[in-house]
Order: C-alpha cells, then sequence, then structure tokens
C-alpha cells in the first residue's frame, strides 16, 4: 500500500468520525419536556423537578463558585456536557431531566415517546443507581453519603397511568 492510500483513509475515517458526532443526541432542557410533563393526571414530573433539591442546585453555587467549572459539572447538566451537545437547554435549570434520562433531542417527538422501546433507541434513560453515582460520591466537597432507596423516594416523580 502506497502513502496515497494510507492518507486518503485516514481522511475518509475521520471524516466518518465527525459525521457520527454530529448525530450524537443533544440536550433540550426540562421547558422542553414540560410541554407534556406537566399533567396532574400522569404525576406532573415537570412540578416534582421543579421543586426538589436539583432544580436549585446552580442556586447554591455562590460568588465564583457560579461559575467555576469544578463545580458545575455536578451542579448543571448544560455545563456538563460538551457545548456542541447544547441546544436548548440552561446552565441555570442545574440538574435537569437529561442528566438522569439522556438527552432528549431525539426521543421528544410525541409518535417516539409514546413508546419506551423506540424512545430508549434514541436516547431516553430508565435511570439506576450507577446515574445518581456520577455526582453523588465521594468528589463532591458537600457528599452526605448515597442511599439509593432513601434518595430516590425524596425526588420520585412517578406517572400513575405506566405500567412497569
Ligand atoms: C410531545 C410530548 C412529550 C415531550 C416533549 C416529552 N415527553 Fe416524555 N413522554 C411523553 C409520553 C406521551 C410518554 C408515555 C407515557 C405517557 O403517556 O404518559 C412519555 C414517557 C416518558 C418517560 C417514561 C418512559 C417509560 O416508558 O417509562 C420518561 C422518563 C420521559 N417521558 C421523559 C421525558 C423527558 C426527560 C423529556 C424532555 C427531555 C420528555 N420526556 C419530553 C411525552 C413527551
Ligand atoms: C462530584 C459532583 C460534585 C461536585 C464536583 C461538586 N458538587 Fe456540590 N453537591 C453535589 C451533590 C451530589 C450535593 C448534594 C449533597 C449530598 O446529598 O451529598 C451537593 C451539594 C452542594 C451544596 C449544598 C450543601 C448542603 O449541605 O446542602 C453546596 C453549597 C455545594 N454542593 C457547593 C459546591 C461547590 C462550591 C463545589 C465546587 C468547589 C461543588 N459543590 C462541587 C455534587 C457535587
Ligand atoms: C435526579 C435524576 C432525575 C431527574 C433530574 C429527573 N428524573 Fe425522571 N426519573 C428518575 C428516576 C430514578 C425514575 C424512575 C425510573 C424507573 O421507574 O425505573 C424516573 C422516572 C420518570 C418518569 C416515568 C415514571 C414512571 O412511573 O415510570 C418520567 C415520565 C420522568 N421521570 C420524567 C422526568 C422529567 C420530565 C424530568 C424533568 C422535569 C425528570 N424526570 C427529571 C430520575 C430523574
Ligand atoms: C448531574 C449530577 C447529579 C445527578 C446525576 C444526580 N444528582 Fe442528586 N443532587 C445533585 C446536586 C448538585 C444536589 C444538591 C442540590 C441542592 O442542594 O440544591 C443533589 C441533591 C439531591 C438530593 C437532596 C439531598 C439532600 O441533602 O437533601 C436527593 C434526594 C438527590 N439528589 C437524589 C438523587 C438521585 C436519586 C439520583 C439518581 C436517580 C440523583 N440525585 C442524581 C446532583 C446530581
Amino acid at each position: 500500500m502506497n502513502y496515497m492510500r494510507i492518507f486518503s483513509l485516514l481522511c475518509m475515517i475521520s471524516i466518518l468520525c465527525t459525521v457520527s458526532t454530529a448525530q450524537e443526541y443533544k440536550y433540550i432542557g426540562a421547558a422542553k419536556c414540560k410541554m407534556c410533563h406537566n399533567k396532574p393526571e400522569k404525576g406532573d414530573q415537570y412540578k416534582k423537578w421543579a421543586e426538589g433539591p436539583h432544580a436549585k442546585a446552580m442556586e447554591k453555587l455562590k460568588g465564583a463558585d457560579a461559575t467555576n467549572p469544578k463545580c458545575m459539572k455536578c451542579h448543571s447538566t448544560a455545563a456538563s456536557v460538551d457545548a456542541s451537545l447544547v441546544e436548548t437547554i440552561t446552565v441555570a435549570e442545574g440538574v435537569s431531566c437529561e442528566s438522569c434520562h439522556g438527552p432528549g433531542s431525539a426521543y421528544k417527538a410525541i409518535s417516539i415517546m409514546k413508546d419506551r422501546a423506540q424512545s430508549q433507541a434514541r436516547g431516553l434513560i430508565l435511570p439506576d443507581e450507577k446515574v445518581c453515582k456520577k455526582c453523588h460520591n465521594e468528589e463532591s466537597p458537600n457528599y452526605k453519603g448515597f442511599n439509593f432507596a432513601e434518595y430516590s423516594a425524596k425526588i420520585t416523580h412517578p406517572d400513575p397511568t405506566l405500567a412497569k
């Protein structure tokens, strides 16, 4: 194989890699989930989140901490992901739906969302303990320990119409 062929092969590989990054799921923010997940008869997940600790996580960072990436990476979904993946999510909304449920750009459409398998195939996550421990760990200066059952109960937002 001559050098030209190796070179063009490398070019192709790098183009393919760029294309697949461009197709990564993006972060749309809680306001977009709200339009569907604000129905009391389905558990109003938006309100439960908005009144809970995660939506207020950025308010806990005062002064210079509020712009310190070392703090923001756990206190803000938008700040924890690559800038190229930020669609309409804001830093101020703190630990948003998509830190736990995965970036929503490809599963947010109603035709996809109403089908659990299709949603999961497009990035929806039904989170387990591992997801929480990305942030609830000893790297946090205020770590208080983490008990999944206890902590989940404090932020629970079930949809009573959904089968498990
Ligand atoms: C266009 C409306 C719509 C939008 C926007 C939307 N959803 Fe949904 N979502 C639904 C519907 C419909 C269901 C199916 C359950 C139901 O009927 O209540 C669902 C189900 C879910 C489920 C449960 C899946 C399961 O099978 O247990 C999760 C989690 C979820 N949505 C998260 C989100 C998040 C996070 C966002 C924003 C990033 C979002 N949704 C945006 C309509 C929507
Ligand atoms: C590894 C993730 C992580 C990092 C990094 C992190 N935090 Fe936190 N922070 C958390 C979690 C999780 C909590 C909730 C406390 C708990 O229950 O363990 C929290 C809680 C807090 C609280 C509320 C404390 C309380 O007692 O209610 C403050 C204030 C805070 N963090 C400030 C900071 C500052 C300032 C930095 C940067 C120097 C920072 N955090 C970095 C994850 C993190
Ligand atoms: C801190 C993590 C976290 C955040 C933030 C979060 N969720 Fe969840 N969510 C969970 C967990 C854990 C479950 C339970 C998963 C299961 O049933 O297996 C869940 C379940 C759900 C369900 C399905 C309920 C059911 O009965 O099956 C919906 C719908 C949902 N979340 C929507 C949202 C929306 C919309 C937001 C933002 C407004 C949000 N969640 C924010 C962790 C989170
Ligand atoms: C992206 C980072 C992140 C993830 C992922 C995350 N959390 Fe948190 N969590 C935080 C931060 C930051 C706080 C502190 C917010 C505050 O004090 O307002 C917090 C606070 C809490 C609190 C309140 C603790 C207290 O001291 O009152 C509970 C409960 C909680 N989280 C449960 C969970 C559960 C359950 C999961 C997984 C399903 C989870 N969290 C996933 C960052 C995260």
